[in-house]
Protein backbone atom coordinates (compact mmCIF):
# COMPACT_ATOMS: atom_id res chain seq x y z
CA UNK A 1 0.00 0.00 0.00
CA UNK A 2 1.45 3.26 -0.66
CA UNK A 3 1.39 5.95 1.66
CA UNK A 4 -1.25 8.08 -0.19
CA UNK A 5 -3.13 4.99 0.37
CA UNK A 6 -3.57 5.13 3.80
CA UNK A 7 -6.36 6.85 5.96
CA UNK A 8 -5.41 10.24 7.20
CA UNK A 9 -6.32 9.41 10.74
CA UNK A 10 -3.39 6.90 10.96
CA UNK A 11 0.16 7.46 11.92
CA UNK A 12 2.61 4.10 12.57
CA UNK A 13 5.90 4.25 14.36
CA UNK A 14 8.10 1.40 13.94
CA UNK A 15 10.77 1.16 16.48
CA UNK A 16 12.60 -2.02 15.05
CA UNK A 17 12.00 -4.28 18.39
CA UNK A 18 14.49 -6.81 18.57
CA UNK A 19 13.36 -10.56 18.24
CA UNK A 20 14.09 -12.52 21.83
CA UNK A 21 16.74 -15.51 21.17
CA UNK A 22 15.13 -18.46 20.38
CA UNK A 23 18.06 -20.67 20.22
CA UNK A 24 19.65 -19.65 22.92
CA UNK A 25 16.17 -19.31 25.10
CA UNK A 26 15.35 -22.97 24.43
CA UNK A 27 18.86 -24.31 25.38
CA UNK A 28 19.14 -22.86 28.59
CA UNK A 29 15.49 -23.99 29.23
CA UNK A 30 15.96 -27.71 28.77
CA UNK A 31 19.44 -27.24 30.45
CA UNK A 32 17.94 -25.88 33.75
CA UNK A 33 15.99 -28.29 35.88
CA UNK A 34 13.35 -28.87 35.91
CA UNK A 35 13.43 -28.29 32.26
CA UNK A 36 11.09 -25.32 30.73
CA UNK A 37 10.36 -23.50 27.64
CA UNK A 38 9.88 -20.01 27.35
CA UNK A 39 6.23 -19.38 27.04
CA UNK A 40 6.03 -16.63 24.94
CA UNK A 41 7.17 -18.60 21.87
CA UNK A 42 3.65 -20.66 21.46
CA UNK A 43 2.91 -17.64 19.40
CA UNK A 44 3.95 -18.48 15.68
CA UNK A 45 1.29 -18.79 12.58
CA UNK A 46 0.05 -21.95 13.65
CA UNK A 47 0.20 -21.06 17.55
CA UNK A 48 -1.50 -17.91 17.01
CA UNK A 49 -4.33 -19.85 14.66
CA UNK A 50 -4.60 -22.74 17.99
CA UNK A 51 -5.10 -19.71 20.01
CA UNK A 52 -7.76 -18.30 18.35
CA UNK A 53 -9.27 -21.57 18.54
CA UNK A 54 -9.08 -21.75 22.05
CA UNK A 55 -10.95 -18.60 22.50
CA UNK A 56 -13.56 -19.89 21.03
CA UNK A 57 -13.84 -23.48 23.16
CA UNK A 58 -16.96 -24.16 25.43
CA UNK A 59 -14.63 -24.77 28.16
CA UNK A 60 -12.32 -21.54 27.62
CA UNK A 61 -15.14 -19.07 29.43
CA UNK A 62 -12.06 -15.99 29.93
CA UNK A 63 -12.52 -14.46 26.39
CA UNK A 64 -16.63 -14.56 26.55
CA UNK A 65 -16.63 -13.66 29.77
CA UNK A 66 -14.79 -10.53 29.18
CA UNK A 67 -16.40 -9.47 26.38
CA UNK A 68 -19.82 -9.76 28.09
CA UNK A 69 -18.14 -7.17 30.65
CA UNK A 70 -17.06 -4.94 28.23
CA UNK A 71 -20.79 -4.74 26.85
CA UNK A 72 -22.45 -4.38 29.76
CA UNK A 73 -20.36 -2.18 31.18
CA UNK A 74 -19.22 -0.20 28.09
CA UNK A 75 -20.44 3.32 29.39
CA UNK A 76 -18.76 2.79 32.66
CA UNK A 77 -15.57 2.14 31.89
CA UNK A 78 -16.02 4.95 29.41
CA UNK A 79 -16.98 7.38 32.02
CA UNK A 80 -13.88 6.22 33.96
CA UNK A 81 -11.36 6.22 31.08
CA UNK A 82 -12.78 9.99 30.68
CA UNK A 83 -12.72 12.60 27.72
CA UNK A 84 -10.06 13.38 25.52
CA UNK A 85 -7.76 9.91 26.65
CA UNK A 86 -4.99 8.68 24.70
CA UNK A 87 -5.88 5.06 25.00
CA UNK A 88 -2.76 2.86 24.63
CA UNK A 89 -3.21 -0.63 24.14
CA UNK A 90 -0.81 -3.50 25.02
CA UNK A 91 -1.20 -5.53 21.77
CA UNK A 92 -2.67 -5.44 18.64
CA UNK A 93 -6.55 -3.84 19.13
CA UNK A 94 -8.23 -6.54 16.67
CA UNK A 95 -9.88 -7.75 19.05
CA UNK A 96 -14.13 -7.15 19.47
CA UNK A 97 -13.30 -5.87 22.83
CA UNK A 98 -11.39 -2.97 21.37
CA UNK A 99 -13.81 -1.96 19.14
CA UNK A 100 -16.68 -1.60 22.09
CA UNK A 101 -14.23 0.44 23.90
CA UNK A 102 -13.68 3.06 20.66
CA UNK A 103 -17.15 3.17 20.07
CA UNK A 104 -18.24 4.12 23.80
CA UNK A 105 -14.95 6.63 24.57
CA UNK A 106 -15.91 9.95 24.98
CA UNK A 107 -13.85 12.19 21.75
CA UNK A 108 -11.13 10.00 22.58
CA UNK A 109 -7.45 12.17 21.76
CA UNK A 110 -6.10 8.83 19.88
CA UNK A 111 -5.63 5.34 20.05
CA UNK A 112 -2.14 3.81 20.46
CA UNK A 113 -1.81 0.04 20.01
CA UNK A 114 1.80 -1.27 20.43
CA UNK A 115 2.47 -4.52 19.38
CA UNK A 116 6.15 -7.10 18.38
CA UNK A 117 4.10 -8.35 15.66
CA UNK A 118 4.58 -5.69 12.86
CA UNK A 119 1.93 -6.92 10.19
CA UNK A 120 -0.74 -8.29 12.01
CA UNK A 121 -0.68 -4.60 13.99
CA UNK A 122 -0.60 -2.48 10.55
CA UNK A 123 -3.24 -4.65 9.34
CA UNK A 124 -5.26 -4.26 12.26
CA UNK A 125 -4.55 -0.51 12.77
CA UNK A 126 -5.64 0.31 9.33
CA UNK A 127 -8.83 -1.36 9.54
CA UNK A 128 -9.70 0.83 12.77
CA UNK A 129 -8.57 3.33 11.01
CA UNK A 130 -10.86 3.00 8.33
CA UNK A 131 -13.34 1.65 10.80
CA UNK A 132 -13.33 4.86 13.03
CA UNK A 133 -12.42 7.91 10.98
CA UNK A 134 -12.80 10.37 13.96
CA UNK A 135 -10.14 9.20 15.96
CA UNK A 136 -6.39 9.51 15.31
CA UNK A 137 -4.52 6.30 15.44
CA UNK A 138 -1.53 5.58 15.95
CA UNK A 139 0.30 1.88 16.15
CA UNK A 140 3.72 1.60 17.85
CA UNK A 141 5.89 -1.29 17.08
CA UNK A 142 7.82 -2.15 20.10
CA UNK A 143 8.52 -5.06 22.42
CA UNK A 144 5.65 -3.11 25.30
CA UNK A 145 7.62 -5.15 27.93
CA UNK A 146 10.81 -1.95 27.12
CA UNK A 147 10.87 1.42 27.72
CA UNK A 148 8.91 3.30 25.27
CA UNK A 149 8.69 7.04 24.24
CA UNK A 150 5.09 7.26 22.77
CA UNK A 151 4.30 9.37 19.87
CA UNK A 152 2.26 12.60 21.18
CA UNK A 153 -1.32 12.61 19.62
CA UNK A 154 -1.94 15.51 17.01
CA UNK A 155 -4.70 16.88 19.36
CA UNK A 156 -3.31 16.88 23.30
CA UNK A 157 -4.75 14.17 25.20
CA UNK A 158 -6.20 14.68 28.94
CA UNK A 159 -4.63 11.41 30.03
CA UNK A 160 -2.88 8.50 29.03
CA UNK A 161 -5.10 5.10 30.23
CA UNK A 162 -3.31 1.74 28.99
CA UNK A 163 -5.79 -1.09 27.72
CA UNK A 164 -3.91 -4.59 28.76
CA UNK A 165 -6.97 -6.86 28.22
CA UNK A 166 -7.30 -10.65 27.90
CA UNK A 167 -5.81 -11.62 31.33
CA UNK A 168 -2.07 -11.50 29.76
CA UNK A 169 -0.96 -10.09 33.47
CA UNK A 170 -1.81 -14.11 34.63
CA UNK A 171 1.42 -15.04 32.15
CA UNK A 172 3.80 -13.12 34.47
CA UNK A 173 5.02 -14.17 37.75
CA UNK A 174 3.56 -12.15 40.58
CA UNK A 175 6.86 -10.57 41.14
CA UNK A 176 7.46 -9.83 37.66
CA UNK A 177 3.73 -8.78 37.21
CA UNK A 178 3.83 -6.66 40.55
CA UNK A 179 7.49 -4.68 38.31
CA UNK A 180 5.34 -4.70 35.16
CA UNK A 181 2.34 -2.71 36.05
CA UNK A 182 4.93 -0.59 37.87
CA UNK A 183 6.64 -0.23 34.24
CA UNK A 184 2.83 0.66 32.86
CA UNK A 185 2.40 3.41 35.57
CA UNK A 186 5.51 5.41 34.34
CA UNK A 187 3.89 4.93 30.64
CA UNK A 188 0.30 6.11 31.98
CA UNK A 189 2.14 8.93 33.41
CA UNK A 190 1.02 10.69 36.74
CA UNK A 191 -2.78 11.17 36.34
CA UNK A 192 -2.46 7.98 34.38
CA UNK A 193 -4.73 4.81 34.45
CA UNK A 194 -4.92 0.81 33.49
CA UNK A 195 -7.77 -1.04 32.26
CA UNK A 196 -7.11 -4.41 32.68
CA UNK A 197 -8.66 -8.11 32.11
CA UNK A 198 -8.03 -10.37 35.19
CA UNK A 199 -8.96 -13.79 35.33
CA UNK A 200 -10.33 -14.83 38.96
CA UNK A 201 -9.46 -17.51 41.50
CA UNK A 202 -11.81 -20.54 41.20
CA UNK A 203 -12.88 -24.00 41.68
CA UNK A 204 -10.42 -26.46 39.39
CA UNK A 205 -13.64 -28.51 37.95
CA UNK A 206 -13.97 -25.02 36.02
CA UNK A 207 -10.15 -24.06 35.52
CA UNK A 208 -8.94 -27.40 34.80
CA UNK A 209 -11.22 -28.47 31.42
CA UNK A 210 -10.27 -24.43 30.26
CA UNK A 211 -6.75 -25.76 30.15
CA UNK A 212 -7.26 -29.27 28.84
CA UNK A 213 -10.06 -29.03 26.59
CA UNK A 214 -12.18 -32.49 25.14
CA UNK A 215 -11.22 -31.37 21.61
CA UNK A 216 -7.41 -31.48 22.21
CA UNK A 217 -7.26 -27.77 20.90
CA UNK A 218 -4.73 -26.46 23.77
CA UNK A 219 -2.62 -29.89 23.42
CA UNK A 220 -2.04 -28.87 20.01
CA UNK A 221 -1.38 -25.64 21.41
CA UNK A 222 0.92 -26.82 24.06
CA UNK A 223 2.66 -29.60 21.36
CA UNK A 224 3.01 -27.09 18.40
CA UNK A 225 5.94 -25.50 20.79
CA UNK A 226 8.10 -28.57 20.11
CA UNK A 227 6.87 -28.73 16.17
CA UNK A 228 8.27 -25.30 16.29
CA UNK A 229 11.45 -26.13 17.64
CA UNK A 230 12.22 -28.71 15.36
CA UNK A 231 11.46 -26.39 12.22
CA UNK A 232 13.55 -23.49 13.26
CA UNK A 233 16.35 -24.92 15.46
CA UNK A 234 16.70 -28.06 13.75
CA UNK A 235 15.57 -30.51 16.47
CA UNK A 236 14.14 -34.23 16.96
CA UNK A 237 11.19 -34.40 19.23
CA UNK A 238 8.87 -36.84 18.65
CA UNK A 239 5.94 -34.93 19.28
CA UNK A 240 3.70 -38.38 19.47
CA UNK A 241 5.95 -39.14 22.50
CA UNK A 242 5.12 -35.93 24.59
CA UNK A 243 1.81 -36.02 26.34
CA UNK A 244 -0.05 -32.46 27.42
CA UNK A 245 -0.66 -31.55 30.76
CA UNK A 246 -2.68 -29.25 32.54
CA UNK A 247 -3.21 -28.87 36.23
CA UNK A 248 -3.87 -26.16 38.69
CA UNK A 249 -2.05 -25.38 41.74
CA UNK A 250 -3.42 -23.36 44.57
CA UNK A 251 -0.79 -24.15 47.01
CA UNK A 252 1.42 -21.32 46.69
CA UNK A 253 1.19 -20.55 50.07
CA UNK A 254 -1.02 -17.13 49.59
CA UNK A 255 -4.56 -17.01 49.96
CA UNK A 256 -6.52 -15.89 47.04
CA UNK A 257 -3.58 -17.07 44.50
CA UNK A 258 -3.40 -19.84 42.15
CA UNK A 259 -1.98 -20.97 38.96
CA UNK A 260 -2.47 -23.18 35.88
CA UNK A 261 0.48 -24.95 34.97
CA UNK A 262 0.85 -26.65 31.34
CA UNK A 263 3.74 -28.75 31.03
CA UNK A 264 4.68 -31.41 28.33
CA UNK A 265 4.98 -34.83 29.74
CA UNK A 266 7.61 -37.11 28.16
CA UNK A 267 6.00 -40.57 27.82
CA UNK A 268 9.46 -42.57 27.98
CA UNK A 269 13.13 -42.24 28.46
CA UNK A 270 14.68 -40.44 25.34
CA UNK A 271 17.35 -38.50 24.45
CA UNK A 272 16.39 -35.53 22.04
CA UNK A 273 18.77 -33.54 20.13
CA UNK A 274 18.21 -29.69 20.16
CA UNK A 275 20.75 -27.18 17.41
CA UNK A 276 23.18 -30.19 17.79
CA UNK A 277 23.06 -29.88 21.75
CA UNK A 278 21.34 -33.63 23.40
CA UNK A 279 18.89 -33.62 26.15
CA UNK A 280 17.71 -36.63 28.22
CA UNK A 281 14.42 -37.12 29.51
CA UNK A 282 13.44 -39.92 31.88
CA UNK A 283 9.62 -41.22 31.86
CA UNK A 284 6.70 -38.60 32.89
CA UNK A 285 9.16 -35.91 33.14
CA UNK A 286 7.73 -32.46 32.34
CA UNK A 287 8.72 -29.73 31.01
CA UNK A 288 6.93 -26.41 31.91
CA UNK A 289 5.39 -24.51 28.93
CA UNK A 290 3.30 -21.80 30.73
CA UNK A 291 1.69 -20.61 33.97
CA UNK A 292 -1.51 -18.95 33.95
CA UNK A 293 -2.22 -17.16 37.42
CA UNK A 294 -5.52 -16.56 39.06
CA UNK A 295 -6.38 -13.91 41.68
CA UNK A 296 -8.82 -12.83 44.11
CA UNK A 297 -10.30 -9.89 44.21
CA UNK A 298 -8.19 -8.86 47.82
CA UNK A 299 -5.30 -10.38 46.27
CA UNK A 300 -5.19 -8.45 42.93
CA UNK A 301 -5.79 -5.19 44.58
CA UNK A 302 -2.72 -5.98 47.06
CA UNK A 303 -0.63 -7.11 44.15
CA UNK A 304 -2.20 -3.59 42.59
CA UNK A 305 -1.25 -1.65 45.43
CA UNK A 306 2.28 -2.32 45.71
CA UNK A 307 2.71 -1.39 42.04
CA UNK A 308 1.53 1.99 42.95
CA UNK A 309 -2.33 1.82 41.49
CA UNK A 310 -5.80 1.87 43.15
CA UNK A 311 -8.86 0.00 41.88
CA UNK A 312 -11.39 2.23 40.81
CA UNK A 313 -14.25 0.07 39.94
CA UNK A 314 -13.91 -3.56 39.19
CA UNK A 315 -16.55 -5.59 37.29
CA UNK A 316 -17.14 -9.16 36.82
CA UNK A 317 -19.41 -11.52 34.33
CA UNK A 318 -22.63 -12.74 35.39
CA UNK A 319 -20.88 -16.27 36.13
CA UNK A 320 -18.15 -14.30 38.29
CA UNK A 321 -15.53 -15.91 36.47
CA UNK A 322 -13.47 -13.04 35.29
CA UNK A 323 -13.08 -9.53 35.90
CA UNK A 324 -12.39 -5.88 34.18
CA UNK A 325 -10.92 -3.50 36.37
CA UNK A 326 -9.79 0.41 36.21
CA UNK A 327 -7.04 0.88 38.29
CA UNK A 328 -5.97 4.54 39.01
CA UNK A 329 -2.30 5.99 39.63
CA UNK A 330 -1.44 6.86 42.88
CA UNK A 331 0.18 10.04 43.35
CA UNK A 332 3.28 9.29 45.07
C1 LIG B 1 -2.72 -15.51 26.64
N1 LIG B 1 -3.08 -16.08 27.96
C2 LIG B 1 -3.81 -15.11 28.75
C3 LIG B 1 -3.75 -17.40 27.88
C4 LIG B 1 -4.11 -17.91 29.31
O1 LIG B 1 -5.27 -18.21 29.54
O2 LIG B 1 -3.22 -17.93 30.17
C5 LIG B 1 -2.86 -18.42 27.18
C6 LIG B 1 -3.46 -19.81 27.14
N2 LIG B 1 -2.80 -20.91 27.38
C7 LIG B 1 -3.59 -21.96 27.25
N3 LIG B 1 -4.78 -21.52 26.97
C8 LIG B 1 -4.74 -20.17 26.88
Amino acid sequence: MSAADEPANLRFLDLHPEAGDFRAEVLEGLADTPKRLPTKYFYDARGSQLFDAICALPEYYPTRAEIEITQREAEAIAVDVGPDALLVEYGSGSSLKTRILLEHLRQPAGYLPIDISKAHLLATARQLARDFPAIEILPVCADYTQPIELPAPSRPARRRVVYFPGSTIGNFTPDRAEAFLRHIGQVAGPGGGLLIGVDLDKDRAILEPAYDDAAGVTAAFNLNLLARINRELGADFDLACFRHRAFYNDALGQPGLGRIEMHLESCRAQRVTVAGQGFDFDAGECVLTEYSYKYGREAFAALAARAGFAVRSFWTDAAGRFSVQMLERVAR
